[in-house]
C-alpha cells in the first residue's frame, strides 16, 4: 500500500507550562528540561469523534477522494467517551463512509499498527481506500492532581489514507506484557453477582521504566528493519518516532549514532497525544512541504502494553 492523503486536527485549549504551575507543584523549568514540553492542546469544549472526523476529512480531502471511496476504516484509540460503538463507526457516521469499520487498542503503538493491517488488508484485495485514524484523549485518563503524569500529555487526532501501491516497505510489531510497567483501570457496572474486588484508578505510569523500555525497544526494532532491508541510518529522511519525550527521542537519535536533524518533534507544543502523534508529526511534515516523493520515513511508536510497532514507508505522493 501506499499514503496518499493526511490530516489532523488539534484541540483549540493551549495549556501552557505556566498555567499548570497555577495548581501543581511543578514549574516550566523542570517540565522542559525532563520532557521538552512547553505546552499542549488539551479537549475542553470539543469531543474527540469530531476532531477525529475533521482529520479523517481532511485526509481524504488530501488524497483526491470523497468519503464513499472509502471501503474501511481503522481507528486507533485507547478511551474516548463511547465503550460502544467504536469510534470508527461513529466517525464513519460523521464523515458520510459507507464500509466495514474497527477500533484498535495497542496504546501508543496504535497508528503504526494500524498502517501494517491495512497493508496486509489491501494485499490481501479486502479493500482499496483504508482510511486510518489516530484519535486520542488521553488527558482524561490522568489524575490531574499527579504531577507525574498530567504534565506530560496532549490530545488529538490524526489520519492517512492508503491505498494499493508500493509505499509500505517492511514493519516490525512486537508485545511485551508488563501491565505494571503502565495501566488505567476503570471499574464496569456492578452486576448482582461481582464478587471479586475491584477498582477504578488514573493512569499509573512507572516513568523510568517506560523511558527505559521504549529507548530500547525502538532502537532494536529500527536497526533490525533498517538491516534486514540493507539500508543505512543515513538512508532514511526522517525518523517520525513517538512524541512521548524529547529525551527519549535524543536517546533513539544517539542509539542510531545520528543528528538530531534526522528526528522532527512536535512534543514541545503537542505533548504526548499518545497514538495521534505520529499521525499528527506526519501531517504536519507533509503540509508544510517537508517530504518529497522518493523520500524514506521510519514511524515508530511505543506505549502501554507494552506494545511497539515500527514500519519503513516510501513517500509516494
Ligand atoms: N514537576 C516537578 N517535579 C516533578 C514532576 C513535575 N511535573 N514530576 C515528577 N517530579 C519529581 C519527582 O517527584 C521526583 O522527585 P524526588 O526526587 O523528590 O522523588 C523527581 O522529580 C524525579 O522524578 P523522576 O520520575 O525520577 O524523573 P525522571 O527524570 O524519570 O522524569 C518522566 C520523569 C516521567 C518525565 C520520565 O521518566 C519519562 O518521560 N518517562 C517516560 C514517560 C513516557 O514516555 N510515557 C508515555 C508512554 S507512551
Amino acid at each position: 500500500m501506499k499514503i496518499i492523503g493526511t490530516g489532523r486536527a488539534h484541540p483549540t485549549k493551549v495549556v501552557t507550562n505556566a498555567m499548570l504551575e497555577e495548581f501543581l507543584d511543578t514549574s516550566n523549568e523542570w517540565i522542559v528540561e525532563r520532557t521538552g514540553i512547553k505546552e499542549r492542546r488539551l479537549i475542553s469544549d470539543e469531543r474527540l469523534e469530531d476532531l477525529a472526523a475533521k482529520a479523517s476529512l481532511l485526509a481524504i480531502e488530501d488524497a483526491g477522494l470523497k468519503p464513499k471511496d472509502i471501503d474501511y476504516i481503522i481507528c486507533s484509540n485507547v478511551v474516548n467517551e463511547y465503550i460502544t460503538p467504536s469510534l470508527s463507526c461513529i466517525v464513519q457516521g460523521a464523515i458520510g463512509a459507507k464500509c466495514a469499520c474497527v477500533d484498535i487498542n495497542v496504546a501508543c503503538s496504535g497508528f503504526v499498527y494500524a498502517l501494517d493491517m491495512a497493508d496486509d488488508r489491501i494485499k490481501s484485495g479486502k479493500a482499496k481506500n483504508i482510511l486510518v485514524i489516530a484519535a486520542e484523549e488521553p488527558s482524561r485518563m490522568v489524575d490531574w492532581r499527579d504531577r507525574a503524569t498530567c504534565v506530560l500529555f496532549g490530545d488529538g487526532a490524526g489520519a492517512a489514507v492508503v491505498t494499493e501501491g508500493e509505499g509500505f516497505l517492511g514493519s516490525r510489531m512486537g508485545a511485551v506484557s508488563m501491565t505494571d510497567c503502565l495501566h488505567y483501570v476503570r471499574c464496569l457496572e456492578p452486576t448482582p453477582y461481582i464478587s471479586k474486588e475491584e477498582f477504578s484508578a488514573p493512569m499509573y505510569m512507572n516513568g523510568r521504566q517506560v523511558f527505559k523500555t521504549a529507548v530500547m525497544l525502538s532502537s532494536r526494532d529500527i536497526k533490525a528493519l533498517l538491516a534486514d532491508k540493507g539500508l543505512q541510518p543515513e538512508d532514511v529522511k526522517y525518523y517520525v518516532l513517538h512524541q512521548a519525550n524529547m529525551r527519549i527521542v535524543e536517546a533513539v537519535a544517539k542509539q542510531m549514532e545520528l543528528d538530531l536533524s534526522y528526528f522532527p518533534h512536535n512534543v514541545e507544543y503537542c505533548g504526548n497525544t499518545s497514538s495521534a502523534s505520529v499521525a499528527l508529526l506526519l501531517d504536519e511534515l507533509h503540509r508544510d512541504g517537508k517530504l518529497q516523493r522518493g523520500d524514506k520515513l521510519i514511524l515508530s511508536a511505543f506505549g502501554a502494553g507494552f506494545s511497539t510497532g515500527t514500519c519503513l514507508i516510501e513517500w509516494t505522493k
